[in-house]
């Protein structure tokens, strides 16, 4: 049967990445060295960045400070440019200066500029313009802060054009529920069981019963065989259901500036590799956020965001309306484990790629790139 074009199916079945990818420690330290230190990485939210405050953060293997200031966001590595002492051991309020603990070498908060020297009295060779911190780049999104320690970031991109959410007022949402968890997988693991639906039927039938598509193993109607963009157009949520919560009713007001078609929809992906992606619904937003610990652990942070109108319900229940993507999560969680315990045995060598994996693929590509662009 013949594919059609605009259909996402790959036309072979690749293979998948080695065995190395997901276990070995060089190839790890190499992801944070290339991967992690090059690519817009999300930090949190705004709100996690309180103005006049100082943050460190780690990106890859780079520590980082994060000073929300007059100017807004700036962000540094975390290291003194006279010996490489470590500049901030703690949050804490941000003043005007940032002063090294060691010899007091001084930094402007405010655009990084070397001010002082402490005691040391440098010579006319030495320069203190050209000692400035390293700065990092800060982007925001929605509310999102996004963190760059590369030295020439690129544009923040996702999988599909950012623009995609504006009609949500996601940067104007209250966290109304939060989830960390520590999952005992590498951390592509976890993103390429987010990268496709084959293991929807038998690992989610709650998920499944709210979108009928993913229980025949398929996130889109184009991933079947035989599509033709010709088709009827089918509703992605089950007859009744208009947001993903318990009973699929909305858990407040709809989001006022959505088009029918996104309200319809049921559900908008955004997805930001390696750190985070963000699930839209009709009456509020959820963000999984994705942080490599070791080779085989990853930190999952998810948060779940509401209007203060929805929030101020008599009786509303965040914990409630999130039930339903924590069972989701839950699942997908215990079977990226089970992935990764079977990725550790010798036996395995790489696998095998089917048609429908074709994010997978485009994951394995993109990372395989970034790896070797970087290096
Ligand atoms: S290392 Fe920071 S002042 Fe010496
Ligand atoms: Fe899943």
């Amino acid at each position: 049967m013949t594919i059609h074009p605009l259909s996402p199916r790959l036309d072979h079945c690749p293979e998948s990445l080695p065995r190395d990818a997901y276990i070995d420690p060089d190839w790890f330290t190499r992801e944070l060295e290339t991967v992690f230190a090059r690519q817009w990485l999300c930090a949190g939210r705004l709100g996690d960045f309180p103005k006049g405050t100082l943050r460190r953060r780690t990106l890859g293997n780079a520590p980082v400070i994060v000073i929300h200031g007059e100017g807004g966001l700036s962000a540094y590595h975390n290291v003194c440019r006279h010996r490489g002492a470590e500049l901030c051991a703690e949050d804490r309020t941000a003043g005007r200066l940032i002063t090294c603990p060691y010899h007091a070498w001084s930094y402007s908060a405010a655009d990084g500029k070397l001010v002082a020297t402490g005691p040391a009295k440098p010579t006319a060779d030495f320069d203190p313009s050209s000692h400035g911190l390293l700065p990092v780049a800060v982007r925001i999104w929605q509310g999102f802060v996004f963190l760059n320690a590369g030295p020439a970031p690129a544009p923040l991109t996702a999988d599909v054009p950012l623009a995609a959410l504006d009609n949500w007022p996601i940067a104007a949402l209250q966290v109304g529920h939060r989830w960390e968890k520590e999952v005992a997988c590498n951390w592509k693991v976890f993103w390429e069981n987010y990268s496709e639906c084959l293991h929807c039927p038998g690992i989610h039938p709650e998920l499944c019963d709210m979108v009928p598509i993913y229980g025949e193993g398929i996130m889109g109607a184009s991933e079947a065989l035989g599509w033709t963009p010709e088709q009827p157009v089918r509703p992605n949520l089950r007859d009744g259901a208009e947001s993903w919560t318990p009973d699929g009713k909305p858990c407040g007001p709809m989001f006022p500036a959505l088009t029918d078609e996104e309200r319809r929809r049921g559900y908008s992906f955004v997805t930001i590799w390696p750190s985070l992606y963000v699930v839209a619904h009709a009456d509020y937003v959820r963000a999984v956020r994705i942080e490599p610990m070791s080779p085989r652990r990853t930190r999952l942070t998810v948060e779940w965001y509401f209007p203060e109108i929805t929030l101020a319900q008599p009786g509303f229940d965040a914990g409630r309306v999130a039930s339903f993507a924590r069972t989701v999560l839950a699942q997908d969680g215990a079977a990226a484990e089970m992935n990764q315990r079977g990725l550790a045995s010798p036996a395995f060598t790489r696998g095998r790629l089917m048609p429908e994996e074709y994010e997978l693929h485009r994951f394995h590509r993109w990372l395989l790139k970034a790896m070797g662009e970087a290096a």
